[in-house]
């Protein structure tokens, strides 16, 4: 078999990264404060999540969506603001989202083989990859995947088509991604009965009309048909409702049926190029489990406050100890106790517990949320609001669960810029 090789190539042994717990979210306060959560979402390098999660998860999860830079050589800034109008990007505020900038190929082969070879590792038996890419690098990636994993493990190469704008005029329009799927052995999970396609009208009038269409084989037109290796999906731009602003976002339809067809309910999904969260949150929708991580800091405020606000189910998030991105919640404001008049207030209302931002604040705030039993460690959200996408501010107001004692309150938020500050409220007495 071919095999690709570069100057550069070597075979990486997982490093020894250790991740260090931040906080347990509980979105909309399900299971606070007993359960024991079964997702997680880690920020850092994904070359050093995958090393720390060795030990524990090797073999053992059961689909890897990987979305990586495309090798483009382009900066994908993120669209932040306050209820921007879609239909007019000049006025969109715009700032980091991640580089996919290489110096040479070689650098880019030199980030992808190594994570490539530990996604194999991680994956079960019956586990499959699917590595989304573009013209830019899946002819190289086939040749690495082919030789990680077998060129007989080869499943599908799909095709996503979509519209859209473009500048090309030398060219045709460059309107499809690849999808590259791998299985780890031949034994692997496939779902086809789970993302079966009602067949085109004029197939069923063909049938209707002629017993002998088909090559004298009637489809069961009922059941459904089994989709063809290209899909077409709308991009996220045409999709007002998902859209969180995170540059190159996916759309939850695509990862929906890859999640149909290559996983059951309880299964370990993972995405270590989580970008916007697009994975777990649909992993949560369908009853996975799973593990989402990213280098860049928006990712996971992004993915935080799309898990929180749309899921229910608890998940952990950590970071690579000791990394440049590891969490900072030591600084001045973290140890001050705020007292009214500041920018929150809580206070009692009828016996509850009510927390307010001034709006002022709340201008500024992409996401908040609140644990209302402050240990001074361990962050547990039980509470949490995120602005919707076409609103200018965010709900500033929430009542806080009962909790018995004195210990006090934390309110942690991130705002428009991506900054996060944690804030401790004494408890107001009774
Ligand atoms: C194409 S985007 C993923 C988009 C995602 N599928 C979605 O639906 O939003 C690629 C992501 O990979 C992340 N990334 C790049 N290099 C990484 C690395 N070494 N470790 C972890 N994440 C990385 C970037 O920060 C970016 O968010």
């Amino acid at each position: 078999m071919a095999e690709l090789t570069w100057e550069t190539k070597k075979a990486i042994s997982p490093s020894k990264a250790v991740l260090e717990l931040d906080s347990v979210i509980y979105p909309q306060g399900y299971g606070y404060p007993q359960d024991k959560p079964h997702n997680r979402v880690i920020l850092g390098d994904n070359l050093a999540v995958m090393s720390a999660l060795i030990p524990e998860y090797e073999g053992r999860i059961g689909l890897i969506y990987s979305d990586p830079p495309f090798y483009t050589n382009r900066r994908y800034p993120a669209r932040i603001g306050r209820g921007e109008d879609s239909r007019r990007p000049s006025e969109w505020e715009l700032a980091e989202g991640y580089p996919d900038h290489w110096s040479n190929p070689n650098a880019y082969l030199d980030m992808l083989y190594p994570r490539l070879v530990l996604m194999h590792r991680l994956l079960a038996p019956t586990g499959t990859l699917y590595l989304h890419l573009d013209w830019h690098a899946n002819a190289y990636a086939r040749l690495l995947l082919d030789e990680i994993f077998g060129v007989e493990r080869l499943l599908n190469e799909i095709v996503w088509v979509y519209h859209g704008p473009s500048p090309i005029r030398s060219a045709f329009n460059r309107k499809h991604d690849t999808i590259l799927v791998y299985t780890k052995s031949e034994r692997y999970t496939f779902n086809v009965d789970a993302v079966r396609q009602p067949y085109d009208e004029n197939t069923v009038k063909t049938f209707a009309s002629s017993a002998r269409a088909g090559f004298g084989k009637v489809p069961n037109l009922e059941r459904g048909k089994v989709p063809e290796d290209w899909w077409y999906f709308p991009v996220v731009a045409r999709l007002h409702r998902e859209r969180t602003g995170y540059p190159t976002q996916k759309p939850e339809a695509l990862i929906e049926r890859i999640l149909c067809a290559s996983s059951n309910a309880d299964d370990l999904v993972a995405d270590f190029f989580a970008g916007s969260g697009t994975t777990a949150v649909v992993a949560a929708g369908l009853g996975r489990r799973y593990i989402t991580n990213d280098a860049s800091w928006r990712s996971l405020h992004t993915t935080q406050s799309r898990l929180a606000t749309r899921t229910i189910e608890p998940f952990v998030i950590q970071a690579v100890a000791g990394a440049e991105h590891s969490f900072d919640t030591s600084g001045a404001a973290s140890q001050q106790t705020y007292r009214t008049p500041g920018p929150v207030k809580l206070a009692r209302a009828d016996n509850q517990l009510v927390l307010s931002l001034d709006d002022e604040l709340s201008t500024r705030l992409e996401y908040w949320e609140v644990d209302p039993d402050w240990d001074g460690q361990l962050f547990r959200s039980a509470v949490q609001v995120g602005r919707q996408r076409n609103k200018k501010t965010i709900q500033n107001i929430v009542q806080l669960p009962d909790v018995p004692g004195e210990r006090p309150v934390c309110v942690r938020w991130i705002d428009v810029n991506g900054e996060r500050t944690q804030l401790q409220l004494a408890r107001p007495k009774n």
